[in-house]
């Protein structure tokens, strides 16, 4: 399973990739905004930064103007993939694109029925959101196993992007359905690498070799 960070935050792509452990970036339009900057820059530094798949979603609802911040989108860099809204609109840019050979994520899925959809309509990825899904008393985790399944059934090609991740239990849990991609907030790659017993079993290590240095003079 691949592993995107979740962020349009330059600091924190940059000290996540230092791990060497990043295989993409997605953005939305909320992240981008917090950061209060020119979006078009932002994801040029973005995709700079990483080598991997750098989503830049689309903010308009009617076709042909998705189509056209799309082509500029693209423009911008190689490593750039379209984000589409899962709505009829949304579909038909991602076909078209797709035509085009320009890659896309139809982001915002909450059903099978609409990633079977995304498939059809020849996305490179589609983004079932989990945590939102939990949010409202529904099992994200049962969604996204349910998709991998129908794709793997089916064939499809569409990757699947495992989004609104919460939590490390989320991430071991999207890999155990078989998602392709994870993404995931800093906080939560943070969480991943800690444990108690590391902190506490490396700093016995140090204290015991201090010990063994002052021993032989
Ligand atoms: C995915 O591409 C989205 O940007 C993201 O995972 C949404 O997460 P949230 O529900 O925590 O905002």
């Amino acid at each position: 399973m691949k592993l995107f960070l979740d962020t349009a935050n330059l600091d924190e792509i940059a000290q996540i990739n230092r791990w060497g452990v990043l295989d993409g970036v997605t953005t939305n339009p909320t992240l981008a905004a917090k950061e209060g900057r020119d979006f078009a820059s932002m994801i040029k530094d973005i995709c700079a930064e990483v080598s991997g798949d750098v989503s830049a979603e689309v903010v308009s609802t009617d076709t042909s103007s998705m189509l056209d911040e799309a082509h500029k989108l693209a423009d911008i860099a190689d490593n750039v993939v379209i984000k589409l809204p899962l709505i009829p609109a949304g579909l038909a840019a991602c076909s078209q694109l797709s035509s085009e050979g320009i890659r896309t994520n139809v982001t915002l899925c909450f059903s099978p029925t609409q990633a079977i959809l995304a498939a059809k309509a020849g996305a490179t990825y589609v983004s079932p959101f989990l945590g939102r899904l939990d949010d409202i008393a529904n099992d994200g985790i049962a969604l996204l196993t349910e998709i991998c399944e129908i794709f793997r059934v089916q064939g499809y090609e569409t990757e699947v992007l495992a989004a609104s991740l919460r939590s490390p239990q989320h991430v071991a849990q999207a890999a155990l359905a078989g998602a392709d991609i994870a993404t995931l907030p800093a906080k939560v790659f943070e969480q991943m690498v800690k444990h108690p017993l590391t902190d506490i079993g490396l700093e016995r290590f140090l204290a015991d070799w201090d010990a063994y240095l002052q021993a032989m003079g």
